[in-house]
């Protein structure tokens, strides 16, 4: 339970400060009551098939009726049996069809200043032209496209356009190392790539298509590359007969291109993500469950009304992106904010400055985000008016009580809820939150499960704890947005989520609810790291590591660092060369090449050996501590090599 990002378990411990919503707040919302929070809650308990039948009834577009609403044959999950619907068609032509085409559907900012606003109607027309190019370069119904792009328009078009003919959309974070990209595009065995010629970070381009060429040189699969010029005047190597500039392939498309009417459970996307083993994997998500769920998540956490301009910073290269800027928010027909760039850039305001520009009402970032405004100081927030804010998110880890209490007081001027929002790309959507009208809020709680879910902490044996024990967090409900499986390895689908538990959804977090339900979401049971919000598996760092040849051995864990939430040490033992800083940088930028800057070791200590249990594992939770600075606590008797410890702490590299 040490794991805890921002390694502030002491604080939240003893956290109980109340915050109870505003009473302005409360009369104007979506949700208003505890009393009507209770009564969706059972009622989606109670009788999911009769609850949910309605809000699909009420919430999405059907071109043809499902016969059954939930097909449960544990741990497989079937939603809206037989119907037909389309998760593009739900988020764009529905509010075209019923009038609000020239509302704003995405308002956007490129790092440079420069900015386009696009309306439901604009949205629709593009979508349409990209979906048909798709198709005339051969994409069908069921094959995969791989997207490696920046934060444009053009990234929400893309996997709108994907989603309009039923092909499945696969988005690498554009951070990502080529090796990574290779990787899920051959583990998708993905048809398709789209890119651009470049994106701005900090003022610099990064040149995305050497590295997209990189990656396809080994991705055998990719029979077309789409090129976006994202930069204008950039020499881009195209490969004749492969690669496609976006506008030439969009140019003689028609804008009214249908929507395909798709299967409930067809698949709309695959997103990788870390788990305890080295290899990623495709959390595969499918059109109904999915587009309802971050719908109504979406409305009931983020109180939407129409007048909103809601803002979530998340990039599309994560779950939170999918469903919180994309899926969610335009099925709810909302007008969102997307920013293309650093938060630093041109200065450390330029997110303020934003919020001001575009009247942002409702901001929904990340607790590393926001420990570093902290750092950067408040005289950044101070130039800016942010009265246009009524709502503040957290999302991707814990946000630690003093965080909390920073943006509650700078940003949301004291009059603003915070929403905790703890969910998975998993889960497709929020599983638990406070509800801004009714719940008070406790810093560092994700408070309570929203409609839908039905959570229970269990000790190893399975059985349901009480209040205030720390235990594995398990649904043991199945729920609209859940995924449904693993692509290529339905095996491991079940086995890790369900085999530990027959039944019960295994989170692979610890938690705890406290005696007044909320629950305190207390860090990972498994290898699974959480760097600035991201989900990082040890293994596979230290997989990267031994793929260097002068590497025997690595263990990598993670520590607390002030920002990221946790950084990354990795100890290391070494087949030849000496263990000087020059090895230690290009280890850092193999890691860099292998996986992804975000990936690299904060700090590496040679050694020796690794300690081990005497059936040969790493002793994590030894070199966690070691890593952390603290004295080694608990047993270690079954350590092989006491000697080994002292050579770890002796070989401190700071
Ligand atoms: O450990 C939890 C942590 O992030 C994990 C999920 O990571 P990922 O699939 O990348 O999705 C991140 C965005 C939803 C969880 O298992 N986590 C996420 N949000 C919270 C959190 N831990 C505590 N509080 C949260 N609000």
């Amino acid at each position: 339970m040490s794991e805890s990002a921002g390694g502030n378990l002491d604080h939240v411990l003893s956290e109980s400060r109340l915050f109870p919503p505003p009473s302005e707040f409360t009369q104007q919302a979506v949700i208003q009551s505890q009393a009507q929070y209770e009564a969706l809650y059972e009622a989606a308990k109670n009788d999911p098939d009769a609850f949910w039948d309605a809000e699909a009834k009420e919430h999405l577009h059907w071109f043809e009726p499902y016969s059954q609403v939930l097909d449960w044959n544990s741990p497989n999950a079937k939603w809206f049996v037989g119907g037909k619907t389309n998760a593009c068609y739900n988020c764009v032509d529905r509010h075209v069809a019923a009038g609000r085409g020239d509302k704003a559907a995405l308002i956007w900012e490129g790092e440079p200043g420069d900015a386009r606003t696009l309306t439901y109607a604009q949205l629709q027309a593009e979508v349409a032209k990209f979906a048909a190019g798709l198709q005339s370069i051969g994409v069908q119904q069921g094959d995969v496209v791989s997207i490696y792009m920046p934060m444009t328009p053009e990234l929400v078009i893309a996997m709108l356009g994907c989603a309009r003919i039923g092909a499945v959309h696969s988005v690498v974070f554009a951070g990502f190392s080529a090796e990574a990209i290779a990787d899920r595009n051959n583990d998708a065995q993905a048809k398709v790539q789209l890119t651009a010629n470049g994106l701005y970070r900090r003022g610099k381009v990064l040149p995305l298509k050497e590295t997209v060429d990189e990656a396809l040189a080994k991705s055998p699969t990719i029979e077309k590359c789409v090129v976006l010029q994202r930069i204008e005047d950039q020499a881009t190597p195209m490969t004749e007969g492969r690669d496609i500039w976006w506008h030439d392939l969009v140019a003689d498309q028609p804008e009214d291109f249908p929507a395909v009417p798709l299967d409930s459970e067809t698949s709309l996307f695959i997103l990788y993500t870390s788990g305890s083993t080295g290899k990623p994997k495709g959390i595969r998500h499918t059109t109904a469950g999915y587009t309802l769920w971050a719908k109504r998540t979406f409305e009931w956490v983020f109180d939407h009304r129409d007048s909103d301009v809601y803002w979530c910073t998340a990039d599309c290269g994560w779950i939170t992106g999918h469903s919180y800027l994309v899926y969610g928010p335009l099925a709810a027909g909302a007008t969102c904010m997307m920013y293309e760039g650093a938060p630093n850039h041109p200065a450390e305001d330029r997110f303020w400055e934003l919020i001001e520009k575009y009247k942002v009402t409702i901001l929904y970032t990340a607790p590393t985000a926001i420990r570093a405004f902290i750092k950067w100081g408040d005289e950044h927030v101070e130039k800016h008016d942010l009265s246009s804010l009524r709502l503040l998110g957290s999302v991707g880890e814990g946000i630690n009580p003093e965080a909390w209490m920073w943006y509650h007081e700078k940003i949301g001027g004291k009059r603003c809820p915070i929403v905790d929002t703890w969910w998975q790309t998993e889960t497709g959507g929020i599983m638990m939150s406070p509800l801004p009208g009714v719940t008070a809020t406790k810093p560092g709680s994700c408070t309570r499960p929203l409609p839908g879910v039905v959570s229970v902490v269990v000790d190893e044996a399975g059985e349901e704890l009480d209040v205030d024990q720390g235990g594995m967090l398990c649904i043991a409900q199945p729920w609209p947005g859940m995924l449904r499986g693993i692509w290529g390895d339905e095996e491991r689908y079940v086995e890790q989520y369900w085999s530990k538990f027959p039944n019960k959804y295994l989170t692979g977090d610890n938690a705890r609810r406290d005696p007044d339900g909320y629950y305190w979401i207390m860090g990972r049971i498994d290898d699974v790291i959480n760097v600035s919000g991201h989900r990082l598996s040890t293994i596979e760092v230290e997989s990267a590591l031994v793929s260097h040849p002068a590497v025997a051995e690595a263990a990598v864990v993670g520590r607390p660092d002030e920002i990221k939430g946790q950084g990354i040490a990795a100890f290391v033992t070494l087949k030849s060369g000496e263990p000087t800083d020059e090895l230690r940088q290009e280890l850092r930028m193999h890691v860099r090449k292998e996986i992804g800057a975000l990936a690299q070791p904060d700090e590496i200590r040679f050694a020796a050996s690794v300690p081990k249990t005497r059936s040969g594992k790493i002793m994590r939770r030894l070199l966690r501590d070691i890593a952390a600075g603290i004295e080694t606590a608990g047993d270690t008797s079954t350590l092989e090599d006491y000697a080994v410890i002292a050579k770890l702490r002796e070989n401190d590299e700071s």
